[in-house]
């Protein structure tokens, strides 16, 4: 069962990082997924974790190249993230994951961060001149 959804509020407006998002998403249910059918979900965790590294990385590559100029902000906001991300992966190792935690925080990363953050980066390098 898909627990989340791609759908237009979470538009960026570029296109290459709608496609990114909605392989997060895609990513982000298989690990629901795993939890929900109580099978250890660390496997598909760093399936995700991995590639969302490597967005990150073109994210912030694309911000660079269109001169964002909250880019540093966004940056540190990627780095907690990713902490966040090593945070929960230490639990599931440990065995002492707090499921409905975990569900809250990819429900946060979904509706403050692409909503709220990575839209302004949208709004703001579509009038980029170079
Ligand atoms: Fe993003
Ligand atoms: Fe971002």
């Amino acid at each position: 069962m898909s627990q989340f959804e791609w759908d237009d509020s979470l538009n960026v407006g570029v296109d290459r990082m709608n496609e990114q998002h909605q392989q997060i998403i895609h990513l982000i249910n298989v690990v629901a997924d795993d939890v929900e059918n109580n099978e250890n979900p660390l496997g598909s965790f760093d399936k995700l974790a991995n590639y969302v590294v490597r967005h990150f990385q073109e994210e912030e590559k694309y911000m660079e190249s269109h001169n964002y100029s909250s880019l540093s902000s966004h940056k540190i906001i990627h780095k907690q993230l990713l902490a966040r991300v090593g945070q929960f992966r230490d639990s599931m190792v440990a065995g002492d994951l707090n499921t409905e935690d975990l569900f809250a925080f990819l429900r946060m990363w979904l509706k403050s961060h692409i909503k709220g953050i990575d839209q302004r980066y949208g709004i703001e390098c579509a009038n980029f001149q170079p």
